[in-house]
């Protein structure tokens, strides 16, 4: 049986029905991951749970040590990797409240640790990132958002940006012209380092706001937070579903 592992975002550094077993503290060459990694029963099922930007949330998405987190999971056992991204919507079907299950990422991050082949290599390493996801997971939580009944689309292209700040209106124009839906700040170099040591890796992205210059009004942590209280609790259904099969 597949061992899963959820990476939680934003709104979701617990995963409230976690049947927690265990707590591992693990060294990774490249330091300490966010959080220990949680290692419980979620829907009848054996899961590891790790908090992206730590529990309390501390790192922000710059700062996250993205290396030492994938690199605790495979240790910690995973094969497959869920992750939960708040985003902000570009498309003008990914409004507040949507999911989106991203078939595509373009990255525009800067200055990010983002590969594991970087030192005391025996041969120059490029893995092939096509496709960033992994297809038989995206299916996974597609038939989960059906399932569930909940407003989402099975493709879209994430855009991750640097951070902290919020995109200036220029800029999501920029994206969109590029062909992003969704723009976040954490899908990157997750996916990529995913990649690198053969963990299976799917999105699961809860827009929490339109992106800027996409509603009239400007952006505000208020808003973003109360869409994330709303939203959660689908994103835990979805995985549920996932976990259960
Ligand atoms: N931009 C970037 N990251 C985000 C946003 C956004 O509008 N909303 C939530 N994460």
């Amino acid at each position: 049986m597949t061992t899963y592992a959820i990476i939680g975002g934003t709104g979701l550094t617990q995963l409230d029905g976690l049947e927690i077993r265990r707590s591992v503290d693990i060294e990774t060459p490249y330091g300490a991951p966010s959080a220990p990694v949680l290692v419980g029963e979620y829907a009848g099922r054996e899961v590891l749970f790790l908090a992206r930007h730590g529990h309390p949330h501390r790192f922000p998405p710059h700062k996250v040590n993205y290396r030492a987190n994938l690199w605790a999971l495979k240790q910690a056992g995973a094969q497959a990797v869920l992750a939960v991204n708040a985003v902000g919507g570009i498309h003008p079907a990914m409004g507040t409240g949507h999911l989106c299950v991203p078939h595509q990422l373009v990255d525009y991050t800067s200055g990010r640790e983002h590969t594991f082949f970087a030192d005391d290599l025996d041969q120059v390493t490029h893995i092939d990132f096509s496709y960033p996801y992994s297809e038989p997971l995206r299916q996974q939580l597609i038939a989960a958002l059906a399932a569930e009944g909940y407003a989402g689309s099975d493709f879209g292209v994430y855009g991750c940006t640097q951070g902290p700040r919020l995109e200036t209106v220029a800029e999501i124009a920029r994206m969109e012209r590029d062909g992003c839906d969704i723009v976040g700040m954490t899908g990157m170099p997750e996916a990529a380092l995913a990649r690198e040591i053969d963990l299976a890796y799917a999105c699961l992205a809860l827009v929490v706001n339109p992106a800027a210059g996409k509603s009239t009004d400007v952006i505000t942590m208020a808003e973003i937070e109360a869409a994330l209280h709303q939203g959660i609790g689908k994103v835990r259904n979805v995985l549920a579903r996932v976990l259960h099969g």
